[in-house]
């Protein structure tokens, strides 16, 4: 087991990838504290994942977009699980609409759940990490999205590319510190969000730029996560990784 020891903290994981990401986690002996906004889905997901391990798992109902109160759920992590090793800033929205048409509004709650809580998360998270001595490991989600431009997200986009360059930055600054931070960046993955997209438009095909000719699932991006947070990767740091079965590596429009 890769994780045997560790703890945890995973954002945005009541479904989808972060459940993923969890479900991995658990499975190579981490110890996890699980934090979204959906209290409901977070509460039951919880429960069931304790039922199937010894592990400990924590959780706290958090709304992101609220940075003081991402604020304090990083800090009421840390001190309820007694330290964290890892931190996976996962939880992301989107939407698709027109540049011209984005409000501010939705602007600004876009880079807030995405980016600006992720910087939050992290500066506390790093900061107790530097205090104790013992490094560790952070691994941000960003995009296919984050590594080049489309139509009908710039919003998603910009934070998404916000979230390469913050990844390098802290991966420069917190290496003297034994502290890698990494980050993954799916093409389209089989989940809730990549169905409504085709659901609300039936001609979108998500799979007509990528080499291997499917969509990514959720275990195949949960392993990317493991990879970088365990010591398999002991010599990285600073990279994003692309998880897009060949997405980005194709140019061509042909
Ligand atoms: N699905 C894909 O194809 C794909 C591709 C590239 C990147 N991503 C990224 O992967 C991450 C997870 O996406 P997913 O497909 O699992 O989506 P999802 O909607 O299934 O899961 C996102 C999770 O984040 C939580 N969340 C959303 N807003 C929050 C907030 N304000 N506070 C706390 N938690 C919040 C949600 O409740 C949910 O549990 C996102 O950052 C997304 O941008 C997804």
């Amino acid at each position: 087991m890769k994780l045997t020891g560790k703890k945890a903290l995973i954002t945005g994981s009541a479904q989808g990838i972060g459940l993923g990401i969890a479900e991995t986690f658990l499975r190579e002996g981490a110890d996890l504290f699980l934090l979204d906004v959906r209290s409901a889905q977070l509460r039951e997901t919880a429960e069931s994942l304790r039922k199937r391990t010894a592990a400990r798992i924590e959780y706290a109902v958090c709304d992101l977009s609220d940075l003081n109160a991402a604020k304090a759920a990083a800090e009421d992590a840390w001190s309820r699980m007694d330290g964290i090793d890892i931190l996976i800033n996962n939880a992301g929205i989107a939407f698709r609409e027109p540049f011209a048409d984005i409000s501010l509004e939705r602007w600004t709650k876009i880079m807030d759940v995405n980016v600006n809580s992720m910087f939050v998360l992290s500066q506390v998270i790093a900061g107790n990490m530097v205090a104790r001595g013992t490094g560790g490991a952070i691994v941000n989600m960003t995009s296919k999205n984050g590594l080049a431009g489309s139509s009908m997200l710039a919003h998603y986009n910009a934070s998404k590319g916000a979230v390469v360059l913050l990844t390098q930055s802290m991966a420069v600054e917190l290496a003297p510190h034994g502290i890698r931070v990494n980050g993954v960046a799916p093409g389209f993955i089989d989940t809730p969000l990549d169905r409504k997209l085709k659901e609300r438009d039936s001609s979108l095909n998500l799979t007509a730029r990528t080499p291997m000719g499917r969509l990514g699932t959720v275990d195949e991006v949960a392993n990317a996560f493991l990879f970088l947070a365990s010591d398999d990767a002991s010599y990285i740091t600073g990279v994003t990784l692309p998880v897009d079965g060949g997405h980005l590596a194709n140019a061509s429009e042909l």
